[in-house]
C-alpha cells in the first residue's frame, strides 16, 4: 500500500541505480511511507501537508481515526483539511468533511447524508501516499486524491459513469458535514451560495486533549463541474431551500448530524476539485486564504503538488547518508522518521484570534512532554529557523495568557503531564545558541513557572508550590490550597520539577541572573528516594533495593509497588487511574535525573549495580518502549562509562520496535516524539535535551551528514569498519577532525562548527569512552557548561 503505486515513483524505480543519498540520482521520497504507523497505535496522520502546516488533507475513517486515517481497513467517512499527527486520546480536529456521493435513482434524498449511513470502505491497495499528495479509491468507484498549500487543500474527485435504470446519467452530490472526528461540535453555521456553489461556515468545537473550545471556519469552491442544484441536510433528509443553517447542542446535549450539499450536472468526466480554505479567523480569511493560495478559476493541482514536494524536498535536505548497504527497510524507517518531526508543532502565524502580534504563532506542542525530549532538538539540528521561530511562539503565549503551555492544540491549553517542560525546550534553545530568542523573556517566563502556582495547574505552571519550596519534594496527597489540579503524580512530578528548576539555573547563570536557589532545588529529587525500598514481581525479588517511593506531608512514606504502571502490570493514564507516577512507572521514572546521573548512579549502588538494574529494566518486560519516558534510559549506560552498551540497547529496539511497516511505532506518534527518536538513535547521537550534550554510538549507516541550514557547515559522523549485519556496533576508538576523541559524548558545536567525527567500530566492547573523564557532565560532577 506504500507509494509504490505511485506512476512517478514507478517511473523512477525503474531508473534507480544505488541507495546512497550521496549519489546523485538519490530521491528522498523513495524512502518516506506515510503510512508506517497508521496502524495498531502510531495514530500517524499519514495525508497531505506541507511542512508544519495548518491544512492536513486526508481520508477520515471510522476505525482508528485519532490522525484521521488508518490502514485498518475501517470505512471512510469524509474528506477533511485539519488534523494532528500521532496524538492518544480523542481524535483531533477533521473539522468539516466533504463526502462525495451518488443519490440512487438521482432522488436527493436517497442519498446518505449521516456518517453511520454514508461510511464506505476503501479499496486497500488503492492508497497512494507521498510527501504533500493522498489518494485512495472507494468501493463506490469515486476515487479521491489530495494536495494542499499552507491554509488550503485541495481535493480532486472523479465519478465512475453510473446511470438511473432508465439511463440517464446520474448527479455526482458532494455533501459538507458541520462535525469534526470526535463528534465534539456544539454549534455551528453554514450558508450555501446556489449560483456559485461556494459553500461557507464555522463551527465551534472542543480540543482533544484541552480546556474550553475553539472556532474554526471554512471555505469551499468548487471547479470542473455544472452546478445543478444546492442547499442544506439535516439528519437523512436534504433540500434544496433553505440556503443556510444554524445548528446547536439541545435537549441533553442532542447532537444533530447536519451540512450542506452541492450536486453537479453528471456525467463529469475529469476531475471534480474542491478547494477548502480554512482559518480561525472568519470564514471570509478562509475564502481569501484559498483565494491567495490556490488561485482559480481551474485548481492547478499538479502545481500545487508540486511546490509541496519541494518543500518537503527542502526540510529532508540538510541531511544525507552514505548508507553502506544498510537494508532499504531501515532507510525508510529513518528518512520516513525524519519526515514525521516536521508535521507539528503547526504554523499558525495569522491566524491567531486572540492577539495580534509580530511574533510567529505556533500550535499542536501536543505535548511538551512528549516532545522537549527529541523532538525540538532534531529541529533544532535540522530546522534551526523553524524551532526558533517555535521558542518564540512559546514566550508570545506566554507573554500574552501569562503562562507557557505545556500542552497545546486547536488555540487551546492542553492537559500537562508532569512538570512545566517548554522550561527545558527553552533551555535546550539557549545551550545551542539558537537565535532572534528574547532570553531575559525566556527567563521571566522560567521563574514564573518556577515560583508562582496558577490557581488552575491541569493546564498550565506547576501545583503544589508551596510544599515544594517548603518541603522540596511533591508530597503525596499534598494540601494545596493555591490552586488546583490533579492531585496524583507526586513521584514523577518532584523529578520533573527538579530538572525543569535545573534548567531554569543553566539559564539564569548563563544570563548573570539568580540560579543558585534553583541549582539547589534541581536536587530535591533525592527527598523522594527510598534507599530501603525493595521491588517484586508476583512475590519474587527483583533483586534491587533502592526506589523513589511517595511521601507524605508529615515526612513519611507512602507506597507505590516500583511496578506499578509498567506494562506488567497495566498502564496508568491521567484520568482514568492516577498514580504517583504518570503513564509509567516507578521502574521507569528511577532513571529520570537527567541532570545528575552521577549522583543517582551513587544512590542506586554504583555502576555495576546501576548497569544491572538498566539491563533488567530493558530485559523483564518493565521498559515501555511505545512512551517517551523510556528514551532517555537507552543510553544511560554512558554514565556508567559502558557506552558499548547504550548502543546494544538501541539495536534491541531498532528495528524490532520501529520499523517501516504500517504497524511499526510501538505507540502513539506523539506529534513525532516517536519519529525524531527513530531518527536520531540511527545516527548515532542522540540528545539529553536542556543540556549541550550529545550521547555518541554508532550510527546505523555509514555515514551520515548533516549540514547546517544557515551557516552551511557540515557536520558528518562517519563509521569505520561499518557492517551492515550489525555485529560490529562497538566504537573502537574515534577521532574529532582527526585528532584523537576519547569521550563518550559530544556538544552541539559538532553541528555549528561542522565538525567530523570518524568511529572505528569493532564487534566487542573496548575500553573507549570508560573512562571517569570521558563520561558526559553530571551536575555533582562540575562539568556542565554553563554551571
Ligand atoms: C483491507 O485491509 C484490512 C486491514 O488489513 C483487512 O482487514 C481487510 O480484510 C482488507 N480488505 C480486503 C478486501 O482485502
Ligand atoms: C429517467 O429517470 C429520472 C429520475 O429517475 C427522470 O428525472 C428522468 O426524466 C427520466 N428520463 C427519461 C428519459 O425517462
Ligand atoms: C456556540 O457554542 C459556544 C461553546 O459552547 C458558545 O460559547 C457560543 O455562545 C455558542 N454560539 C451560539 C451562537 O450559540
Ligand atoms: C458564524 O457564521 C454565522 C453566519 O454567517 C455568523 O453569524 C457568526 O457570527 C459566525 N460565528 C463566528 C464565531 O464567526
Ligand atoms: C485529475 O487530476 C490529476 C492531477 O492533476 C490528473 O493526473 C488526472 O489525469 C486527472 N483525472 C482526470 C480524469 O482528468
Ligand atoms: C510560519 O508562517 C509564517 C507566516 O506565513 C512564515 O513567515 C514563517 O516563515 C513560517 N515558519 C516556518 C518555520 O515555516
Ligand atoms: C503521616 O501521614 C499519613 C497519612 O495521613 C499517616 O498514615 C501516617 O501515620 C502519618 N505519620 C505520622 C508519623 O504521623
Ligand atoms: C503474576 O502471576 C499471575 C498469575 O500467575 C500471572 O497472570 C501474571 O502474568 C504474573 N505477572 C508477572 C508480572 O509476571
Ligand atoms: C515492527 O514494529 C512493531 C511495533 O513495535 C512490532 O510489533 C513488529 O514486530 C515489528 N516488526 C518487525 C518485522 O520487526
Ligand atoms: C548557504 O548556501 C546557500 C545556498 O547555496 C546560500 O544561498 C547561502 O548564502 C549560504 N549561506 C552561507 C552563510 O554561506
Ligand atoms: C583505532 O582502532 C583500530 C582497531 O583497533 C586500530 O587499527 C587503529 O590504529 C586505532 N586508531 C587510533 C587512532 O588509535
Ligand atoms: C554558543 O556561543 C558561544 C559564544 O559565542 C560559544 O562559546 C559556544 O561554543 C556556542 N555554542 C554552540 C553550541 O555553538
Amino acid at each position: 500500500m506504500h507509494n509504490s503505486f505511485s506512476l512517478n515513483i514507478a517511473i523512477f524505480l525503474s531508473t534507480y541505480l544505488t541507495s546512497t543519498s550521496w549519489a546523485a540520482n538519490f530521491d528522498v521520497f523513495r524512502y518516506v511511507n506515510p503510512l508506517i504507523g497508521s496502524n495498531n497505535g502510531g495514530n500517524v496522520f499519514t495525508g497531505a501537508t506541507l511542512p508544519y502546516g495548518m491544512a492536513k488533507a486526508v481520508a477520515d475513517v471510522d476505525g482508528q481515526n485519532t490522525g484521521g486515517f488508518s490502514t485498518d481497513g475501517s470505512r471512510v467517512t469524509g474528506f477533511s483539511a485539519m488534523h494532528d499527527s500521532g496524538t492518544g486520546g480523542n481524535p483531533s480536529l477533521g473539522n468539516f468533511p466533504l463526502f462525495p456521493q451518488y443519490c440512487p435513482e438521482d432522488d436527493l434524498n436517497s442519498c446518505k447524508f449521516p456518517i453511520a449511513a454514508r461510511a464506505t470502505h476503501y479499496i486497500n491497495d488503492s492508497i497512494v501516499a507521498n510527501p504533500g499528495y493522498f489518494a485512495l479509491t472507494l468501493d463506490s468507484g469515486i476515487h479521491a486524491e489530495m494536495t494542499v498549500a499552507q491554509h488550503t487543500a485541495l481535493f480532486h474527485f472523479t465519478f465512475p459513469d453510473r446511470r438511473t435504470s432508465n439511463g440517464s446519467a446520474l448527479s455526482p452530490l458532494v455533501l459538507l458535514d458541520l462535525t469534526d472526528l470526535w463528534a465534539s461540535r456544539q454549534n455551528a453555521s453554514i450558508s450555501v451560495d446556489g449560483s456559485t456553489g461556494r459553500i461557507k461556515g464555522n463551527g465551534t468545537f472542543l480540543p482533544s486533549f484541552g480546556a474550553g473550545s475553539y472556532v474554526s471556519h471554512f471555505c469551499v469552491d468548487f471547479s470542473g463541474a455544472t452546478i445543478r442544484d444546492s442547499g442544506v441536510w439535516v439528519n437523512n433528509r436534504a433540500g434544496v431551500e433553505p440556503k443556510e443553517l444554524f445548528v446547536t447542542r439541545g435537549f441533553n446535549l442532542f447532537y444533530l448530524e447536519s451540512g450542506g450539499f452541492v450536486r453537479f450536472k453528471g456525467p463529469i468526466s475529469g476531475n471534480l476539485s474542491a478547494r477548502v480554505g480554512i482559518s480561525f479567523i472568519s470564514a471570509d480569511k478562509a475564502c481569501q486564504n484559498a483565494e491567495d493560495e490556490i488561485p482559480g478559476p481551474e485548481y492547478d493541482f499538479s502545481g500545487i503538488q508540486n511546490l509541496a514536494e519541494i518543500a518537503w524536498r527542502q526540510k529532508l535536505s540538510p541531511i544525507s547518508v552514505q548508507t553502506g548497504g544498510a537494508s532499504e527497510h531501515l532507510q525508510t524507517s529513518f528518512w520516513s522518521a525524519v519526515y514525521r518531526t516536521m508535521m507539528s508543532p503547526q504554523n499558525y502565524t495569522g491566524e491567531n484570534p486572540y492577539w495580534q502580534s509580530a511574533e510567529p504563532y505556533f500550535d499542536s506542542f501536543y505535548c511538551i512532554w512528549d516532545s522537549f525530549r527529541v523532538q525540538h532538538p532534531f529541529l533544532t539540528i535540522i530546522d534551526p529557523v523553524a524551532q526558533s521561530q517555535m521558542v518564540r511562539a512559546l514566550l508570545d503565549i506566554y507573554k500574552h495568557e501569562g503562562w507557557l503551555p505545556d500542552c497545546r492544540m486547536s488555540l487551546c491549553k492542553g492537559w500537562t503531564q508532569g512538570g512545566s517542560n517548554a522550561d527545558n525546550v527553552l533551555t535546550d534553545a539557549y545551550v545551542k545558541n539558537l537565535t532572534g530568542i528574547d532570553w531575559n523573556l525566556a527567563y521571566e517566563a522560567m521563574v514564573n513557572d518556577a515560583e508562582n502556582e496558577p490557581r488552575d495547574w491541569s493546564n498550565e505552571g506547576r501545583g503544589g508550590l508551596v510544599s515544594w519550596k517548603r518541603l522540596h519534594y511533591i508530597p503525596y496527597l499534598d494540601y494545596d490550597y493555591l490552586g488546583y489540579g490533579t492531585n496524583s503524580r507526586s513521584i514523577s512530578r518532584t523529578l520533573e520539577y527538579s530538572y525543569n528548576d535545573f534548567c531554569l539555573s543553566t539559564l539564569g547563570k548563563g544570563l548573570g541572573k539568580e540560579y543558585s536557589k534553583y541549582l539547589s532545588r534541581a536536587g530535591n529529587w533525592q527527598n523522594l528516594f527510598k534507599a530501603d525500598q525493595k521491588s517484586y514481581i508476583n512475590g519474587t525479588d527483583t533483586g534491587f533495593t533502592g526506589f523513589f517511593q511517595p511521601k507524605y506531608l508529615n515526612e513519611t512514606w507512602g507506597f507505590q509497588d516500583p511496578i506499578a504502571c509498567s506494562p506488567l502490570a497495566g498502564f496508568c493514564s491521567l484520568t482514568s487511574n492516577p498514580s504517583e507516577t504518570f503513564e509509567s512507572s516507578v521502574w521507569e521514572y528511577q532513571f529520570f535525573v537527567p541532570h545528575d546521573v552521577a549522583t543517582l548512579i551513587k544512590s542506586l549502588g554504583g555502576p555495576e549495580s546501576f548497569i544491572s538494574r538498566l539491563d533488567y529494566f530493558h530485559t523483564s518486560g518493565l521498559a515501555d518502549i511505545g512512551n517517551e519516558p523510556v528514551f532517555l534510559t537507552i543510553f544511560e549506560y554512558h554514565y556508567a562509562g559502558r557506552p558499548a552498551l547504550s548502543a546494544l540497547r538501541a539495536h534491541s529496539y531498532i528495528p524490532s520496535s520501529f520499523n517501516d511497516t504500517t504497524t511499526g511505532l510501538p505507540g502513539n506518534d506523539d506529534s513525532g516524539a516517536m519519529g525524531s527518536f527513530t531518527a536520531f538513535v540511527m545516527m548515532g547521537l542522540f540528545p539529553n535535551p536542556g543540556q549541550n550534550v550529545y550521547f555518541i554510538i554508532s550510527p546505523f549507516f555509514e555515514a551520515v551528514s548533516v549540514t547546517h541550514p544557515e551557516t552551511n557547515k557540515t557536520a558528518t559522523i562517519k563509521n569505520l569498519n561499518f557492517d551492515n549485519t550489525y555485529k560490529n556496533i562497538y566504537i573502537q576508538n574515534a577521532t574529532l577532525n582527526g585528532k584523537s576523541y576519547t569521550k563518550s559524548w559530544i556538544g552541539h558545536e559538532f553541528f555549528t562548527q561542522g565538525m567530523t567525527l570518524e568511529l572505528t567500530l569493532g564487534g566487542t566492547e573496548s575500553s573507549w569512552g570508560t573512562a571517569e573523564r570521558d563520561i558526559p557532565p553530571s551536575m555533582s560532577t562540575g562539568q556542565m557548561q554553563y554551571l
